[in-house]
Protein backbone atom coordinates (compact mmCIF):
# COMPACT_ATOMS: atom_id res chain seq x y z
CA UNK A 1 0.00 0.00 0.00
CA UNK A 2 2.57 2.34 0.74
CA UNK A 3 4.67 1.48 -2.31
CA UNK A 4 1.78 1.99 -4.41
CA UNK A 5 1.19 5.59 -2.49
CA UNK A 6 4.37 6.04 -3.09
CA UNK A 7 4.30 5.69 -6.58
CA UNK A 8 1.72 7.13 -7.25
CA UNK A 9 1.40 10.28 -5.06
CA UNK A 10 5.50 11.60 -5.06
CA UNK A 11 4.72 14.36 -3.60
CA UNK A 12 4.26 12.98 -0.27
CA UNK A 13 6.86 12.00 1.73
CA UNK A 14 8.11 8.47 3.19
CA UNK A 15 6.93 9.48 6.85
CA UNK A 16 3.68 10.68 5.89
CA UNK A 17 2.68 7.82 4.37
CA UNK A 18 4.18 5.52 6.94
CA UNK A 19 2.46 7.37 9.88
CA UNK A 20 -0.77 7.19 8.05
CA UNK A 21 -0.26 3.41 8.28
CA UNK A 22 0.84 3.23 11.22
CA UNK A 23 -1.78 4.78 12.97
CA UNK A 24 -4.46 2.57 11.22
CA UNK A 25 -6.02 5.28 8.65
CA UNK A 26 -6.24 5.22 5.57
CA UNK A 27 -4.85 7.14 2.97
CA UNK A 28 -6.98 9.53 1.41
CA UNK A 29 -6.02 8.50 -2.34
CA UNK A 30 -9.79 9.13 -3.49
CA UNK A 31 -9.08 13.06 -2.64
CA UNK A 32 -5.78 12.95 -4.93
CA UNK A 33 -4.83 13.21 -8.45
CA UNK A 34 -3.13 10.64 -9.62
CA UNK A 35 0.38 11.37 -10.98
CA UNK A 36 1.95 9.54 -14.06
CA UNK A 37 5.32 8.18 -13.99
CA UNK A 38 6.27 10.31 -16.91
CA UNK A 39 4.76 10.79 -20.77
CA UNK A 40 5.06 7.47 -22.32
CA UNK A 41 7.24 7.60 -25.29
CA UNK A 42 6.38 5.70 -28.59
CA UNK A 43 8.03 5.53 -31.94
CA UNK A 44 6.29 6.49 -34.91
CA UNK A 45 7.52 3.88 -37.56
CA UNK A 46 7.42 0.97 -39.84
CA UNK A 47 11.19 -0.17 -39.35
CA UNK A 48 11.69 -2.58 -36.48
CA UNK A 49 15.77 -2.43 -36.56
CA UNK A 50 14.77 1.26 -35.39
CA UNK A 51 12.75 0.48 -32.95
CA UNK A 52 15.14 -2.31 -31.53
CA UNK A 53 17.44 0.19 -31.85
CA UNK A 54 16.00 2.76 -29.28
CA UNK A 55 14.04 0.57 -27.43
CA UNK A 56 17.40 -0.61 -26.34
CA UNK A 57 18.00 2.69 -24.62
CA UNK A 58 15.25 1.70 -21.74
CA UNK A 59 13.03 4.50 -22.73
CA UNK A 60 10.55 3.23 -24.97
CA UNK A 61 6.88 2.55 -24.06
CA UNK A 62 5.66 1.72 -27.41
CA UNK A 63 5.40 1.77 -32.17
CA UNK A 64 3.03 3.42 -33.73
CA UNK A 65 2.53 2.51 -37.62
CA UNK A 66 0.03 3.64 -39.95
CA UNK A 67 -0.03 2.14 -43.94
CA UNK A 68 2.35 5.60 -45.11
CA UNK A 69 5.26 3.93 -43.03
CA UNK A 70 4.58 0.26 -43.63
CA UNK A 71 4.34 1.18 -47.41
CA UNK A 72 8.04 3.31 -47.05
CA UNK A 73 9.35 0.10 -45.75
CA UNK A 74 7.82 -2.51 -47.92
CA UNK A 75 8.01 -5.59 -45.42
CA UNK A 76 5.29 -7.63 -44.64
CA UNK A 77 2.40 -5.90 -42.21
CA UNK A 78 1.53 -8.47 -40.24
CA UNK A 79 5.08 -9.96 -39.51
CA UNK A 80 6.73 -6.16 -38.52
CA UNK A 81 4.00 -5.77 -35.88
CA UNK A 82 4.71 -8.87 -34.70
CA UNK A 83 8.32 -8.44 -34.84
CA UNK A 84 8.08 -5.07 -32.60
CA UNK A 85 5.52 -6.56 -30.04
CA UNK A 86 8.37 -8.31 -29.04
CA UNK A 87 9.94 -5.62 -28.28
CA UNK A 88 7.61 -2.86 -26.63
CA UNK A 89 4.10 -3.39 -24.91
CA UNK A 90 2.05 -1.30 -27.08
CA UNK A 91 2.23 -1.48 -30.81
CA UNK A 92 -0.64 0.74 -32.91
CA UNK A 93 -1.94 -1.46 -36.48
CA UNK A 94 -3.97 0.82 -38.74
CA UNK A 95 -7.30 -1.13 -40.24
CA UNK A 96 -7.41 -0.19 -44.37
CA UNK A 97 -11.40 -0.86 -44.66
CA UNK A 98 -13.69 2.28 -44.12
CA UNK A 99 -16.99 1.05 -43.49
CA UNK A 100 -18.02 -0.46 -39.86
CA UNK A 101 -17.82 -4.07 -40.95
CA UNK A 102 -14.62 -4.06 -43.00
CA UNK A 103 -13.01 -2.16 -39.83
CA UNK A 104 -14.40 -4.48 -37.06
CA UNK A 105 -13.01 -7.61 -39.55
CA UNK A 106 -9.58 -6.05 -39.62
CA UNK A 107 -9.72 -5.14 -35.66
CA UNK A 108 -10.83 -8.54 -34.58
CA UNK A 109 -7.86 -10.27 -36.77
CA UNK A 110 -5.20 -7.78 -35.77
CA UNK A 111 -6.25 -8.19 -31.67
CA UNK A 112 -5.61 -11.97 -32.59
CA UNK A 113 -1.68 -10.99 -33.63
CA UNK A 114 -0.87 -10.30 -30.07
CA UNK A 115 -1.78 -8.99 -27.38
CA UNK A 116 0.09 -5.80 -27.41
CA UNK A 117 -1.54 -5.07 -30.32
CA UNK A 118 -3.84 -1.67 -30.66
CA UNK A 119 -6.03 -1.31 -33.62
CA UNK A 120 -6.06 1.76 -34.80
CA UNK A 121 -9.10 3.65 -36.52
CA UNK A 122 -9.93 6.70 -38.32
CA UNK A 123 -11.70 9.47 -37.22
CA UNK A 124 -15.23 9.10 -39.04
CA UNK A 125 -18.84 8.68 -37.68
CA UNK A 126 -17.93 4.69 -38.84
CA UNK A 127 -14.94 5.20 -36.97
CA UNK A 128 -16.54 5.83 -33.77
CA UNK A 129 -19.25 3.30 -34.31
CA UNK A 130 -16.44 0.15 -34.40
CA UNK A 131 -14.34 2.07 -31.05
CA UNK A 132 -17.43 1.36 -29.01
CA UNK A 133 -17.81 -2.00 -30.60
CA UNK A 134 -13.93 -2.25 -29.79
CA UNK A 135 -14.55 -1.24 -26.30
CA UNK A 136 -17.21 -4.15 -25.95
CA UNK A 137 -14.95 -6.30 -26.94
CA UNK A 138 -12.05 -5.50 -25.16
CA UNK A 139 -9.84 -4.55 -28.09
CA UNK A 140 -7.71 -1.56 -27.16
CA UNK A 141 -7.80 1.23 -29.91
CA UNK A 142 -6.10 4.32 -30.95
CA UNK A 143 -8.40 7.03 -33.24
CA UNK A 144 -6.19 8.52 -35.72
CA UNK A 145 -6.19 11.82 -37.65
CA UNK A 146 -8.06 13.74 -35.06
CA UNK A 147 -7.72 17.29 -35.65
CA UNK A 148 -10.38 19.33 -33.39
CA UNK A 149 -11.46 18.71 -29.93
CA UNK A 150 -15.17 18.22 -30.58
CA UNK A 151 -13.34 15.39 -32.62
CA UNK A 152 -11.37 14.29 -29.53
CA UNK A 153 -14.46 14.58 -27.22
CA UNK A 154 -16.19 12.11 -29.31
CA UNK A 155 -14.01 9.66 -29.31
CA UNK A 156 -13.23 9.73 -26.22
CA UNK A 157 -16.72 9.03 -25.60
CA UNK A 158 -17.26 5.91 -28.15
CA UNK A 159 -14.89 4.72 -26.11
CA UNK A 160 -10.92 5.04 -27.60
CA UNK A 161 -7.93 3.93 -25.69
CA UNK A 162 -6.13 6.20 -27.01
CA UNK A 163 -6.34 9.48 -29.14
CA UNK A 164 -3.87 10.92 -31.62
CA UNK A 165 -4.64 14.42 -32.61
CA UNK A 166 -1.74 15.36 -35.62
CA UNK A 167 0.00 18.35 -34.24
CA UNK A 168 2.94 18.56 -37.42
CA UNK A 169 -0.18 18.37 -40.01
CA UNK A 170 -1.75 21.24 -37.81
CA UNK A 171 1.32 23.66 -38.11
CA UNK A 172 1.68 22.63 -41.48
CA UNK A 173 -1.82 24.22 -42.32
CA UNK A 174 -0.83 27.53 -40.42
CA UNK A 175 -2.73 26.59 -37.40
CA UNK A 176 -0.80 25.86 -33.89
CA UNK A 177 -1.01 22.09 -33.30
CA UNK A 178 0.40 22.75 -29.95
CA UNK A 179 -2.71 24.49 -28.75
CA UNK A 180 -5.37 21.95 -29.59
CA UNK A 181 -3.11 19.61 -26.99
CA UNK A 182 -3.27 22.21 -24.49
CA UNK A 183 -7.34 22.97 -25.29
CA UNK A 184 -7.60 18.53 -24.64
CA UNK A 185 -5.60 18.89 -21.74
CA UNK A 186 -7.61 21.09 -20.11
CA UNK A 187 -11.26 19.60 -21.28
CA UNK A 188 -10.13 16.31 -19.65
CA UNK A 189 -9.68 16.30 -15.88
CA UNK A 190 -13.50 17.37 -15.59
CA UNK A 191 -14.87 14.63 -16.40
CA UNK A 192 -13.78 10.37 -16.16
CA UNK A 193 -12.15 10.19 -19.56
CA UNK A 194 -9.70 7.19 -19.31
CA UNK A 195 -8.50 7.59 -23.03
CA UNK A 196 -5.10 8.71 -22.91
CA UNK A 197 -3.69 11.70 -25.45
CA UNK A 198 -0.95 10.53 -27.93
CA UNK A 199 0.46 13.55 -29.67
CA UNK A 200 1.74 12.78 -33.19
CA UNK A 201 2.79 14.21 -36.10
CA UNK A 202 5.44 15.42 -34.18
CA UNK A 203 8.37 17.58 -36.06
CA UNK A 204 10.93 18.36 -33.72
CA UNK A 205 12.57 17.86 -30.15
CA UNK A 206 10.47 21.17 -28.93
CA UNK A 207 7.35 19.32 -29.60
CA UNK A 208 8.56 16.58 -27.71
CA UNK A 209 9.16 18.63 -24.39
CA UNK A 210 5.97 21.10 -24.98
CA UNK A 211 3.41 17.74 -25.13
CA UNK A 212 5.24 16.53 -21.71
CA UNK A 213 5.06 20.31 -20.19
CA UNK A 214 1.31 20.32 -21.31
CA UNK A 215 1.04 16.41 -19.67
CA UNK A 216 -0.24 14.95 -22.67
CA UNK A 217 -0.34 11.54 -21.96
CA UNK A 218 2.36 10.10 -24.88
CA UNK A 219 3.89 11.52 -27.34
CA UNK A 220 5.05 9.30 -30.97
CA UNK A 221 8.24 10.18 -32.12
CA UNK A 222 9.96 9.62 -35.64
CA UNK A 223 13.16 7.83 -35.80
CA UNK A 224 15.37 11.37 -37.18
CA UNK A 225 13.72 13.26 -33.97
CA UNK A 226 14.14 10.70 -31.41
CA UNK A 227 18.66 10.37 -32.28
CA UNK A 228 18.02 14.42 -31.64
CA UNK A 229 17.20 14.10 -28.22
CA UNK A 230 19.89 12.56 -26.15
CA UNK A 231 22.08 14.88 -27.94
CA UNK A 232 23.83 18.37 -26.71
CA UNK A 233 27.27 19.85 -27.77
CA UNK A 234 28.07 21.19 -24.26
CA UNK A 235 27.84 16.76 -24.01
CA UNK A 236 30.34 16.02 -26.27
CA UNK A 237 33.15 18.41 -25.42
CA UNK A 238 32.06 18.09 -21.74
CA UNK A 239 32.69 14.31 -22.54
CA UNK A 240 35.28 14.79 -24.06
CA UNK A 241 37.73 17.10 -21.51
CA UNK A 242 37.19 14.92 -19.15
CA UNK A 243 39.04 11.54 -21.26
CA UNK A 244 41.48 14.46 -21.27
CA UNK A 245 42.17 14.90 -18.06
CA UNK A 246 41.77 11.38 -17.02
CA UNK A 247 44.54 10.65 -19.64
CA UNK A 248 46.86 13.26 -18.33
CA UNK A 249 45.92 11.41 -14.10
CA UNK A 250 46.71 7.95 -15.94
CA UNK A 251 50.08 9.21 -17.37
CA UNK A 252 51.59 11.07 -14.52
CA UNK A 253 50.84 8.03 -12.26
CA UNK A 254 52.74 5.90 -14.38
CA UNK A 255 55.79 4.11 -12.58
CA UNK A 256 59.34 6.29 -14.01
CA UNK A 257 60.88 2.89 -14.95
CA UNK A 258 57.75 1.84 -17.29
CA UNK A 259 57.60 5.56 -18.51
CA UNK A 260 61.19 5.05 -19.46
CA UNK A 261 60.76 2.02 -21.18
CA UNK A 262 57.86 3.78 -23.34
CA UNK A 263 60.28 5.87 -24.09
CA UNK A 264 62.78 3.45 -24.99
CA UNK A 265 65.43 5.07 -22.49
O1 LIG B 1 1.38 8.16 -37.23
C1 LIG B 1 0.61 9.30 -37.42
C2 LIG B 1 1.37 10.60 -37.50
O2 LIG B 1 2.33 10.67 -36.49
C3 LIG B 1 1.86 10.94 -38.86
O3 LIG B 1 2.78 11.99 -38.85
O4 LIG B 1 4.62 13.16 -40.02
O5 LIG B 1 2.92 11.92 -41.37
O6 LIG B 1 2.31 14.05 -40.22
P1 LIG B 1 3.17 12.81 -40.18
Amino acid sequence: MIQEAKLSYQCFDDSFLTACSDFGFAFPFFFLPAYAESMKLFMDTANVAHVAEVAAWGVLDGVTTNPSLVAKEGKDFRQTVLAMCKLVPCVSAQVTATDVEGMKAQAKEYARWHRNVVVKVPMTTDGLQVLAWCKRKGIRTNTTLVFSAPQAILAAKAGASIISPFIGRLDDAGEDGMALIGEIMAIWPHYGFTTEVLVASVRHPRHVVDAAAIGAHICTIPYDVFQKLPKHPLTDTGLKKFLDDWATVQKRNQPMKSRRLIAGK
